[in-house]
C-alpha cells in the first residue's frame, strides 16, 4: 500500500483539487482510498456529486487515521491518497510521517513559495519523503514554460526541495469537472488539463514506488 499525501500549510494552493484527481487516476490502476481529513470537507462534497464508485472515500482526523490506514492494509488497498486541512500542524505532521511521500503543491508566486518553506521545513524534520508540484501556473507555450514557473523551480531548488517536471496550469475545466463530481481526466479526457494531470500522476506514482510500502 503506497501512502500519498497532499499537504501545504498554505491554503487554496491545490491540496483538494490535486488530491480528487489522484485519487481517480489511481483507481484506474488498483484498489484506492481517497482520505479527506480536511474538517471543511471539500472532497466529500465531490464524493457525494460522484457518479463513478472508485476510489472509496473515508474521513479521518488525529484520533483515526491510524485505524482508517490499518484498515485500509487489511482490504488489499493499493493507493491511498489524503488530503489534509492547511492549518493543523499537528496533524498534518502525523499524517507526514505515516504518508510513503508527501506532495507539496505550490502556485508559483512570492507568497506562496515562502509559505511552502514551512512545510518543506516540517518534511525535513520529520525526514519524511516530499516533492512539490507547481499548480495552477499560466499554461505553458509551445517552445517553454511560463517564466514565473522557472523562477518558483529555481527558489523551490534553492529551498532543497525537489520539484516535479511539469506543471499543473490553471485551467477551468478543473472547476467544472469537480462541480459535477468528476476528475478532468472523465469530464474532458482529450483536453490539456487531463494531459497535464495524468503526466503529474504518473510521475507520482513512480516516486511513491520508489520508496517503501507502508503495509
Ligand atoms: N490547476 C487549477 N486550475 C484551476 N483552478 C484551480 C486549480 N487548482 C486549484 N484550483 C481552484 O483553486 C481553488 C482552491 O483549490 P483547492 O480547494 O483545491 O485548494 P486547497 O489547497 O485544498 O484549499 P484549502 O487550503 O482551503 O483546503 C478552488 O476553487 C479550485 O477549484
Ligand atoms: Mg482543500
Amino acid at each position: 500500500m503506497h501512502v500519498i499525501l497532499v499537504a501545504t500549510q498554505k491554503g487554496g494552493a491545490g491540496k483538494s483539487t490535486i488530491a480528487a484527481h489522484f485519487a481517480a487516476l489511481a483507481a484506474q490502476d488498483g484498489k484506492t482510498l481517497l482520505i479527506d481529513a480536511d474538517p471543511q470537507a471539500s472532497l466529500t462534497d465531490w464524493y457525494t456529486s460522484r457518479e463513478a464508485e472508485t476510489p472509496l472515500l473515508a474521513q479521518a482526523d488525529a484520533n483515526s487515521i491510524a485505524q482508517v490506514l490499518d484498515a485500509a492494509a487489511d482490504e488489499d488497498v493499493r493507493w491511498v491518497i489524503i488530503d489534509s486541512a492547511p492549518h493543523n500542524a499537528p496533524l498534518m505532521a502525523s499524517l507526514m510521517s505515516r504518508a510513503s511521500i508527501t506532495v507539496i503543491p505550490v502556485r508559483p508566486g512570492p507568497f506562496d513559495l515562502k509559505a511552502a518553506a514551512k512545510t518543506l521545513d516540517m518534511a525535513r524534520a520529520l525526514k519524511a519523503p516530499m516533492a512539490c508540484i507547481i499548480n495552477a501556473a499560466p499554461p505553458p507555450t509551445r517552445e517553454s514554460e511560463p517564466t514565473v514557473v522557472a523562477e518558483a523551480r529555481v527558489v523551490l531548488s534553492s529551498m532543497g526541495a525537489p520539484v516535479l517536471p511539469g506543471q499543473v496550469s490553471q485551467r477551468a475545466a478543473f472547476s467544472h469537472a469537480l462541480i459535477t463530481g468528476q476528475s478532468v481526466t472523465e469530464y474532458d479526457p482529450e483536453g490539456r488539463a487531463a494531459g497535464e494531470i495524468l503526466a503529474m500522476w504518473s510521475a507520482v506514482a513512480k516516486l511513491a514506488e520508489s520508496f517503501p510500502r507502508k503495509s
